[in-house]
């Protein structure tokens, strides 16, 4: 259905100009911007100048296809960016972080608050050890201490790994590993919906037989009974007691690294993206400028976790490099009732909100009694990030939460892509629902067919990104190979996103979604064959197969199709079983909506799993080309026995 609806999506023809009060205010108001960024080089070499560099540098960019190196012998420092250069001025006791608890509890910490306890726990991290170049993985809540232990991590230069609070240990041994972290920052559990999530029991898991991590701090926040081994742990709120706050940012190289963020792709194996300071700040200071708006006096609140790339840009980085005033949600949005997030908004006057289309679904399934009753008059900008977001989706949106007066920014960009790609400039670009727009200013973007030549508009193909941009992902840790593999071999001499999209007559660009065996569950990017080797792991499994499904809220849902070893029963409890392997293996974000057992897959006659074919089944509409299967029988049996479940 939502395929479909995708496919109409050129039909949409609505258009929304930017409000003239919101154009005479915007940070950008002139559409030449698009025309002088043009003149890329010249265009990113001013945008830098917006950081404070302990050295300048003597060159924009030096493009060794593919790879980048930008701001060439620029000197500077992420977290002296973020915290230390606005305590020069009136930002000083300015609001830094909003915390909301998911208990109701609230913590707010100035820029100056913010900076001191950096440094201190910057010298925590000094105390074990822990120096320029060190992995240290963060594994915690949505917590402030989340974002303290990631700017201490780069005020030190050692990149942060931050893992998101549900993944599963085993997921979190992989990242632990690959990355040879020296340090892991966890907290004792984490709140959801009242549960606990024990992220502590979790990580005592995943470092068994681990010999590279030598210490572990856990942050109290649930206050539940934790096992601590006392040469390895130690808790937060002891070891920083009495530790100086003063702590020196380290001068890095612009093209050192930042952090590495793991994410799925089309192998088992996820990749450790691989992000620098200079271009990644630049690249994410200036684009949450320009996207949001920004003005001193606005409260911006992004819903996205720190454990996934938007929480890094969007949350930490971008905003705070900025001098924002930045709210932090710890729980879910129906805890304790489903009108959570408009009662923040009213309480703490947010002005930005920043969400993934498929909360924006949720809510409007839970009804517009929720927004309506709550004050929501400050808002001024509404952001979408994650997923194609519907134009009904975008329309409630505007309507109930925007009350028609917000330009909404449909953002399209990728873990790897560190920033904003595509976006509207909110005072000068006219919005579709439904479109991500154009490229950001300084972006080039194309879409082309499998050989890599252009398509007309008015049609489809891959989506492509032509020119090195700032804050490009630098390599796949450890694995530049990959990253040549991965990015920059399927289309020739550009950068491949793995995405499919449309443009139209006016230039304006509609992803379709992923055109590779990634699926996307509620904007998080999930790996088939992840889910698969889960599922091969378990005992009674032989083959799997994974396809995306259309889902009303999440956007796609995992669905498996998996052959059992002979001898095997096929019984209901084994789906379950199964289920719970997957959540194990990977996290309940991975866990197959429906699993479907039988005795084989269909195949091609040289033995390749027909995925197409599944994707149809899974769907419910009629099957493609079946002319290369070695068995017809097997897929009609898949067919029949799945439509008749229906
Ligand atoms: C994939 C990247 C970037 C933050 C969150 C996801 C899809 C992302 C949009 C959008 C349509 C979008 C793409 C992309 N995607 N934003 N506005 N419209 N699709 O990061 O996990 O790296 O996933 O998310 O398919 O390739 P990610």
């Amino acid at each position: 259905m939502e395929e479909k609806r995708r496919e109409g999506l050129l039909e949409e023809k609505r258009l929304f100009f930017p409000p003239s009060e919101f154009h005479s205010t915007a940070v950008i108001q002139n559409p030449e911007i698009y025309e002088l960024a043009h003149e890329r080089e010249t265009f990113w070499d001013e945008r830098g100048k917006r950081l404070e560099w302990f050295k300048p540098w003597d060159k924009v960019l030096e493009w060794n296809h593919p790879f980048a190196n930008w701001y060439v012998g620029g000197k500077l420092n992420a977290a002296y960016n973020c915290l230390d250069r606005h305590l020069k001025g009136a930002r000083r006791n300015k609001a830094a972080l909003i915390f909301e608890g998911e208990l109701g509890d609230r913590r707010v910490l100035t820029y100056q608050d913010l900076q001191r306890e950096v440094s201190q726990f910057a010298n925590v991290l000094k105390s074990f050890g822990v120096e320029k170049g060190d992995r240290v993985i963060i594994y915690m809540p949505m917590i402030p201490e989340a974002v303290i232990a990631m700017l201490s991590c780069a005020r030190l230069g050692a990149p942060h790994c931050v893992v998101f609070g549900g993944f599963s240990s085993d997921a979190l041994k992989d990242r632990v590993l690959d990355a040879q972290a020296k340090v892991v920052v966890t907290s004792d559990g984490s709140y959801r919906r009242g549960n606990i999530i024990p992220l502590k029991e979790n990580v005592d898991q995943a470092l068994r037989d681990v010999s590279c991590v030598e210490k572990v701090v856990v942050v109290q926040r649930t206050s539940h009974p934790v096992d601590m081994q006392s040469e390895r742990d130690c808790w937060y709120h002891e070891v920083i007691k009495n530790v100086s706050s003063v702590c020196p940012a380290e001068p890095m190289e612009a093209d050192d690294m930042l952090f590495i963020l793991y994410t799925s792709g089309t192998t088992g194996k996820p990749k450790g993206v691989v992000h620098t300071v200079g271009g990644y700040l630049v690249g994410v200071s200036t684009t949450h400028e320009w996207v949001f708006d920004l003005k001193e006096e606005d409260v911006y609140w992004c819903t996205a976790d720190v454990g996934w790339i938007t929480g890094h840009s969007y949350l930490v980085y971008g905003p705070l490099s900025n001098g924002a005033t930045v709210v932090m949600y710890e729980g879910a949005p129906d805890y304790p009732e489903k009108d959570r997030y408009w009662e923040i908004i009213e309480k703490y006057r947010v002005s930005i909100l920043y969400t993934a289309p498929t909360a924006i679904r949720t809510f409007m399934k839970w009804g517009e009694q929720y927004p309506s009753s709550r004050d929501l008059t400050s808002l001024r900008l509404l952001g979408s990030v994650g997923e194609p977001i519907n134009p009904e989706a975008w329309m409630w949106y505007y309507k109930h939460i925007g009350g028609e007066r917000c330009p909404i920014v449909d953002t399209w960009w990728q873990t790897e892509t560190g920033m904003i790609m595509m976006t509207p400039v909110p005072g000068i670009t006219p919005l579709k629902p439904g479109s991500c727009t154009v490229p950001f200013p300084g972006v080039r973007v194309e879409i082309v067919d499998p050989s890599g030549n252009p398509v007309p508009k008015g049609e489809g193909g891959y989506l492509v990104i032509c020119d090195p941009w700032p804050a490009m992902l630098k390599t796949v840790y450890g694995n530049d190979k990959r990253y040549v593999d991965t990015y920059w071999s399927d289309i020739p001499g550009v950068y491949f996103t793995g995405d499919e999209a449309k443009w139209d007559e006016d230039g304006y660009f509609w992803i379709i979604g992923r055109a590779d065996d990634v699926i996307n569950v509620s904007g998080h990017r999930i790996g088939t064959a992840e889910v698969e080797s889960a599922l091969v792991d378990h005992p009674s499994v032989a083959e799997a197969a994974c396809v995306g499904k259309t889902h009303e809220i999440k956007g796609q849902s995992v669905f498996a199709f998996v052959s059992i070893k002979e001898g095997i029963e096929i019984e209901d409890s084994l789906i379950h079983e199964l289920k719970a392997h997957v959540v194990l293996k990977i996290g309940s974000l991975a866990r197959p909506d429906d699993i479907f057992l039988t005795a084989e897959l269909p195949k091609t006659r040289s033995g390749k799993i027909m995925r197409r074919l599944l994707k149809d089944i899974a769907e419910g509409r009629t099957m493609g080309d079946t002319t290369t299967l070695a068995d017809a029988a097997v897929v009609n049996f898949l067919k029949k026995n799945i439509d008749a479940q229906k």
